[in-house]
C-alpha cells in the first residue's frame, strides 16, 4: 500500500512562523553577531529561510550532523555529533542552534552537551517543531515555531528514509511502516 500524506502545516503558515521566529531572534540578538548552527539534514530548508528573514548580522553559518534516526521512524537513542568548523570558533561566541524537530530530545541534548563544552558565551535553541509527547529528556526550546501532536511528519526538509524533503508544506505520513 502507498503512504498517505495529510497536510498538517501549510507553506504559508510555515512562512509566517519563520518570520515570527526571525523577528524574535532579531529583537534578542540586536548589537550581536551570532553563529547560527543548523542541524543536518532536516533543518536545511528551515535554516535557509530563517536566516534570510533575519536582519541581525550573522558572523558564521555552521552545520552539524547528528545521527539518531536510522532507516525507520523510531530513534535508536544513540547520538553522535560531527562539525566541520574547529571547536575553537565556538568559544566566546553567541550560538543559535537551529533544529527541525525536537522529538525525544536526545539529539538536541547531545549537541548542547558537546557545544557547551566549547565554552560559548551563550547557547540557545531555535526549533521549528516540538513533539513533546515523546520527550525522554527535558529540552528548553528558546525559540519555538509550532507544537505538533505525536505523528510522524515529513516535508519542508524533513524526511522519511530520505524521501519527501522537497515538499513545501508539512504533512503527516500515515502507515509509514507499510511503505
Ligand atoms: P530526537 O533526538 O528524538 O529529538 O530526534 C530529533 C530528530 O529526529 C529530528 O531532528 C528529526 O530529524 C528526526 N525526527 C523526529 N521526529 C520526526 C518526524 O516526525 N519525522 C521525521 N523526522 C523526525
Ligand atoms: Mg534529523
Amino acid at each position: 500500500m502507498t503512504a498517505k500524506l495529510v497536510q498538517l502545516i501549510s507553506q504559508q503558515s510555515i512562512a509566517e512562523t519563520v518570520k515570527r521566529l526571525a523577528q524574535e531572534l532579531d529583537r534578542d540578538y540586536r548589537d550581536r553577531t551570532p553563529i547560527v548552527i543548523g542541524v543536518l539534514k532536516g533543518s536545511f530548508i528551515f535554516l535557509a529561510d530563517l536566516i534570510r528573514q533575519m536582519q541581525t548580522p550573522i558572523q558564521l553559518v555552521e552545520l552539524i550532523k547528528l545521527s539518531s534516526y536510522g532507516s525507520g521512524t523510531v530513534s535508536s537513542g544513540k547520538v553522535q555529533m560531527e562539525m566541520g568548523a574547529p571547536a575553537a570558533v565556538i568559544a566566546g561566541q553567541d550560538i543559535i542552534v537551529v533544529e527541525d524537530i525536537v522529538d525525544t530530545g536526545l539529539s538536541t541534548t547531545k549537541a548542547f552537551q558537546v557545544l557547551s563544552g566549547y565554552e560559548p558565551k551563550s547557547l540557545k535553541l531555535c526549533a521549528l517543531l516540538d513533539k513533546p509527547d515523546r520527550r525522554k529528556v527535558p529540552v528548553a526550546i528558546d525559540y519555538l515555531g509550532v507544537t505538533i501532536p505525536d505523528k510522524f511528519i515529513v516535508g519542508y526538509g524533513i524526511d522519511f528514509d530520505e524521501r519527501y524533503r522537497q515538499l513545501p508544506d508539512i504533512y503527516t505520513l500515515e502507515s509509514p511502516t507499510e511503505l
